[in-house]
């Protein structure tokens, strides 16, 4: 099949973006008058910040958009210093046939405490030159001091009304017929997460000419619940290497976050308990620790060393 939908469909313009609407009116407002605090996006995944960012960026800056903006992408390397560099020189050139420059940085909540601090040292050094466009899920995570210098804008997530009208105007884009109830049942999984609702429904499509509830079913319910249990069996087992590998193979790979990871480890042992292949007592020590993880995780700890360190308790 050719390439992601999730690309294909990505909103070019403001205009185009679905839903957010007092954040696309607010951001507009920014293109008329050719000017711009640095701004904040807040909120869950899926839902259009990093596309109204660059919707944005592209309006803002007009066709020399390219020259004049720099995008630091969670995946590219983020010590201090590596921030520092990039943003300084970018910043020492001028800007060339736009009103200002912009840098983007994504997922700033899983930047260091000491890189927001660097951060925020050179966002006060080139207020004059530059605009920043910070995107996270969670503002709490954010140094307070970056938090007062940005204009906050919080995503949420997509209505499901939303969300059916997308993908039913994809499909039809696509050439595929759909059942309507296997519309439905993409969004009740998406929880409002635009970018799995596309992606589910294209693999759905990839398995047969229409897209049905069970085409559906089987996307969902494939791949990472097998996996979690495989892990999870691991590691009961006594085999943590084993387990470990999964845990990384599922993050990096597949991109798992770690809340999802815990939302599923969750449901894994849930079912284990009912359906009494597993301990009562056993069950509530693992829910114990795992409860704990999720602290941790949303508190700011490393996803990945959090899991590490829970799958020790199944030991
Ligand atoms: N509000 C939206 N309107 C239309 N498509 C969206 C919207 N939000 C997300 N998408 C789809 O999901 C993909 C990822 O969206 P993105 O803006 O990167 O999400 P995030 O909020 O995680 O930055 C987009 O390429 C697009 O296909
Ligand atoms: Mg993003």
């Amino acid at each position: 099949m050719m390439g992601p939908w999730v690309e294909k469909y990505r909103p070019q313009t403001l205009d185009d973006v679905v839903g957010q609407k007092h954040i696309i009116d607010r951001l507009k407002k920014y293109v008329d008058s050719e000017s711009m605090p640095n701004l904040m996006f807040t909120g869950p995944a899926g839902v259009g910040k990093t596309t109204s960012a660059l919707a944005l960026v592209k309006s803002v800056l007009g066709e020399n958009w390219r020259a004049n903006f720099l995008e630091l992408n969670a995946s590219d390397a983020r010590g201090i210093e590596t921030v520092r560099t990039n943003i300084k020189n970018f910043c020492r050139l001028k800007p060339v046939g736009a009103p200002f420059r912009i840098i983007f940085l994504d997922e700033v909540d899983n930047m260091t405490k000491d890189a927001q601090h660097a951060l925020r040292r050179e966002m006060e050094m080139y207020t004059k030159t530059a605009s920043f466009i910070l995107s996270c899920n969670y503002s709490s995570k954010i140094i307070d001091p970056i938090q007062s210098r940005c204009a906050i804008f919080r995503f949420a997530p997509i209505k499901s009304e939303e969300i059916v009208d997308r993908l039913k105007s994809i499909a039809q884009s696509e050439g595929f017929d759909y059942e309507d109830n296997s519309i439905e049942t993409i969004v009740k999984f998406a929880e409002g997460d635009m970018r799995k609702s596309v992606n589910m429904l294209q693999s759905a499509a990839s398995q047969g000419e229409i897209i049905t509830e069970d085409s559906v079913f089987g996307v969902v319910s494939k791949a990472k619940p097998q996996e979690i249990k495989k892990m999870i069996q691991s590691a009961l087992q006594g085999n943590f290497i084993e387990a470990r590998n999964i845990l990384r193979s599922i993050m990096i790979e597949q991109g798992t976050s770690g809340e999802d990871m815990v939302n599923q480890i969750y449901s894994e042992l849930s079912s284990r308990v009912s359906k009494g292949y597993m301990d009562g007592e056993v069950y509530m020590d693992l829910i114990g620790a795992l409860a704990e993880t999720d602290f941790r995780i949303r508190e700011g700890a490393n996803p990945r060393i959090q899991l590490e360190a829970l799958l020790t308790k199944f030991l």
